[in-house]
């Protein structure tokens, strides 16, 4: 059988509000990446991650916070991002943290995974496909939406329930994020990619 490298998956939670439900969907999403035999996955929390909410000129050195994390988005395959939907937007935090860096973004797929009420965080979603366009990224089409979470506690306080969609949606979209990130990484490396 063929053996390939495992691809890096950067998996961001991008709600850092208090009382977040944010890293629930995500502890999920790496415990189902982590089943897929071409995926590993890196953690990265935006409300531990700190970045200044004010970005710095062209020319200034970026702050300690923005340094360190950029080596971890630089050697990501492909991004997942985990985000609520808020006024029918996705948290500022996240456009922050998306608006730090470049590079880091260019020619690499991103998966998004919505929650939010009965929209299920689809407004947050379409924003996010026009913004990471923008970074020459690629949003892939299948996401996981998730809407009224909350109707998929069990008994006991797990999430999801067996029988949520959700338990089939992230397969598919797991499978088409793999893709995208293995035909992306041969690209880049047979080709440099240019902005
Ligand atoms: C400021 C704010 C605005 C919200 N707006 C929406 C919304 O427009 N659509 C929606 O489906 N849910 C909305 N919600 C509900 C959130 O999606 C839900 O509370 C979710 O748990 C937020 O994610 P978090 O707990 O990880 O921060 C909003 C919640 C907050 C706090």
């Amino acid at each position: 059988m063929e053996h390939r490298n495992r691809l890096r998956v950067v998996v961001i939670i991008a709600s850092t509000r208090t009382g977040r439900f944010g890293p629930t969907v995500a502890g999920w999403l790496v415990e189902r990446a982590g089943r897929h035999p071409d995926l590993e996955t890196d953690l990265v929390d935006l409300a531990e991650a700190d970045l200044p909410a004010t970005l710095t000129d062209h020319d200034e050195e970026p702050p300690a916070a923005v340094r360190a994390l950029a080596p971890r988005l630089a050697a990501a395959d492909a991004f997942i991002v985990v985000t609520p939907e808020y006024n029918h937007g996705f948290p500022a935090p996240l456009k922050t943290a998306i608006d730090w860096y470049y590079e880091e973004w260019h020619a690499k797929p991103v998966a998004i995974v919505s929650y939010g009420r009965e929209s299920g965080g689809r407004h947050a979603a379409a924003q996010l496909r026009q913004v990471f366009g923008e970074l020459h990224a690629v949003a892939i089409r299948d996401t996981v939406s998730l809407s009224r979470y909350w109707n998929d506690f069990t008994a006991d306080g797990g999430w999801p329930k067996p029988a949520a969609e959700c338990n089939t949606t992230v397969e598919t979209m797991l499978d088409q994020l793999a893709w995208w990130a293995r035909a992306l990484s041969e690209a880049r490396t047979a080709s440099p990619y240019q902005a």
